[in-house]
């Protein structure tokens, strides 16, 4: 990673750092409480059977992981990893029966093929190197498991898009900056980032190169999208 790029990364974990005390309570707010059935969903469809590990990458405050518990069972194991401090330490209290790690994903300490699923929820946008992540994913993965991808889509065309980016770059950074002095510049980050991600096409194309076959579904309106990538053999 070059030093611009790890100085982004810093930006970005101070950033998570200072936001994690009121994350979960933002999301159900700015998503009208959707964002806890799209975690349900991605868990879903990680297709993971009782006894089996799954590793949920940037985990934030653990509630994707949390979900995984219930396919895994109490014989199974979930790992979260993320590189704010802030974001763990809720995570852990809230979700005992989940492994929380620090780390970067774009340099995981877990062995090659050694996990069934791996998922990240509303991670991948944020990442400086999504590449050097979507590598470590696919090496982390036995063949034939699952990567699951939940993140916000850029919005497609039309009337309901164009509210849809009304909302997500002028109402959600004013609300947030109305709530608590200092947190709109955090949501104007979150509607930048939502818009310069790409398209699910695109990120189909870039899972296929590295080695995966992909499904891709749009979820409420197309303003989220949930990629299947199973690691090829
Ligand atoms: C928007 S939050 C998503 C949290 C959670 N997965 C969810 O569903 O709400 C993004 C998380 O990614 C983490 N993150 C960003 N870049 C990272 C990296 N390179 N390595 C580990 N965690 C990272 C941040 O600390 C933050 O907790």
């Amino acid at each position: 990673m070059s030093v611009g790029q790890q100085a982004r990364a810093d930006r970005i974990r101070q950033m998570f750092d200072q936001v994690a005390a009121r994350y979960d309570a933002r999301n159900r707010l700015f998503s009208v409480d959707r964002d806890r059935a799209w975690r349900r969903r991605a868990a879903q469809r990680a297709s993971l059977r009782p006894g089996q590990t799954a590793l949920d990458l940037c985990t934030g405050t653990g509630k994707l992981a949390h979900e995984l518990m219930s396919f895994v069972g109490p014989s199974g194991r979930v790992i979260g990893v993320d590189f704010s401090p802030a974001m763990l330490e809720l995570a852990r209290r809230r979700e005992p029966q989940v492994e929380f790690r620090l780390g970067d994903v774009t340099r995981l300490d877990q062995p090659d093929a050694s996990v069934d699923a791996v998922t990240t929820g509303f991670g991948l946008r944020n990442l400086v190197d999504r590449n050097a992540a979507l590598r470590e994913m696919h090496r982390v993965l036995r063949p034939g498991g699952r990567l699951v991808i939940l993140e916000f889509a850029p919005p497609p065309g039309g009337l309901l898009m164009r509210a849809y980016h009304f909302y997500l770059s002028r109402v959600m950074p004013a609300v947030a900056g109305l709530l608590s002095a200092g947190e709109g510049s955090a949501y104007r980050y979150l509607a930048e980032t939502v818009e310069a991600f790409p398209e699910p096409a695109e990120l189909t194309q870039q899972l296929e190169r590295l080695g995966f076959t992909v499904t891709a579904e749009r979820l409420t309106f197309g303003i989220a999208a949930l990629h299947v990538a199973v690691r090829r053999h």
